[in-house]
C-alpha cells in the first residue's frame, strides 16, 4: 500500500515571512492522514525545517551531483540534510530547460541524494509539442529510465509526472491522458525495479488547485499531487491535502 504523498515546490518564490504559511498549514492539519512535504528555495530550507518541527518534510529543489568542492552557487545533498531536508526535487522541466540539466545528470543526482540519505522526487513529462506529435510515452519513458539510477528504491524515491505544458498554465490534461501516462510509469517501474517499483509514488504535477484535486487523486497510479503555485497559501494546499 503507497502512503499518499502531497509536495509542495514553492520554486523561487519566498521569504522568512512566508513561513507564516507553513505555521498555519501545520495548525490547520495536525495530523494529516496523507505525508506532507514542502520544498521552499534553498535559502528557507533550514528555517523551515525548524519551524515544521518534524510535522511536514522539508526538502530541497536541486542537488549538484558531487558531494562538495569548486562549483559556485550549488548546493550538495549532504548540505540540504545538514538544514533538515529529507527530500529533493530533481530534473524539474525549469532546470531541465534553464539548466540544460540531462536525464543522465539528474541520474547521478539522484544517486548523490541517495547517499546523503534524501528522498529524490524526479520529475519527467513532455512539452506540447511532445504530446502532439503523439510521443508522451515514448519521452517519459526515456526520461524515467535515464533519470532513475540503478538501485532505486520504493523508500528513496519518487516520481512526478509533470506535463511541461500544464505547469503554471491552469491547464491540465484529461483524467484519462493522466492515467495513461500513470499507468505507463508504473509499467515500466515494475518491470526495472520489481516489488520496489510497485512502492515508488507516483505523483501528478500541473495545475492542481483545490477543485481538481479529488478528480486527479482518485486516477489510477496517482498517489499525490507535486504543487507549484497552489502550495504557496495554506489554504490552497491544505484544501489540497484535504482531498488525498
Ligand atoms: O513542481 C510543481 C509544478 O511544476 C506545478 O506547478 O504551479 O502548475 O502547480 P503549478
Amino acid at each position: 500500500m503507497r502512503r499518499k504523498l502531497a509536495a509542495g515546490n514553492w520554486k523561487m518564490n519566498g521569504t522568512k515571512a512566508s513561513l507564516a504559511e507553513v505555521a498555519a498549514l501545520i495548525a490547520a492539519h495536525p495530523s494529516p492522514k496523507s505525508e506532507v512535504l514542502l520544498c521552499p528555495p534553498a535559502t528557507l530550507v533550514a528555517a523551515m525545517a525548524t519551524a515544521a518541527a518534524g510535522k511536514i518534510a522539508v526538502g530541497g529543489q536541486d542537488c549538484h551531483m558531487k558531494a562538495s568542492g569548486a562549483h559556485t552557487g550549488d548546493i550538495a545533498a549532504e548540505m540540504l540534510a545538514d538544514c533538515g531536508a529529507s527530500h529533493v526535487i530533481l530534473g524539474h522541466s525549469e532546470r531541465r530547460a534553464d539548466h540544460g540539466e540531462s536525464s543522465d545528470m539528474v541520474c547521478a543526482k539522484a544517486a548523490a541524494a541517495r547517499a546523503a540519505g534524501l528522498v529524490a522526487v524526479i520529475c519527467v513529462g513532455e512539452t506540447e509539442a511532445q504530446r502532439d506529435a503523439g510521443e508522451t510515452l515514448a519521452l517519459v519513458g526515456a526520461q524515467l529510465a535515464g533519470s532513475v539510477p540503478d538501485g532505486a528504491t520504493a523508500a528513496n524515491t519518487v516520481i512526478a509526472y509533470e506535463p511541461v505544458w500544464a505547469i503554471g498554465t491552469g491547464r491540465t490534461p484529461t483524467l484519462e491522458q493522466i492515467a495513461e501516462v500513470h499507468d505507463f510509469l508504473r509499467a515500466e517501474l515494475v518491470a526495472r525495479f520489481g516489488t520496489e517499483g510497485e512502492g515508488m509514488r507516483l505523483l501528478y504535477g500541473g495545475s492542481v488547485k483545490p477543485s481538481n484535486a479529488t478528480e486527479i487523486f482518485a486516477t489510477s497510479n496517482v498517489d499525490g499531487a507535486l504543487v507549484g503555485g497552489a502550495s504557496l497559501k495554506a489554504a490552497d494546499f491544505g484544501a489540497i491535502l484535504s482531498a488525498l
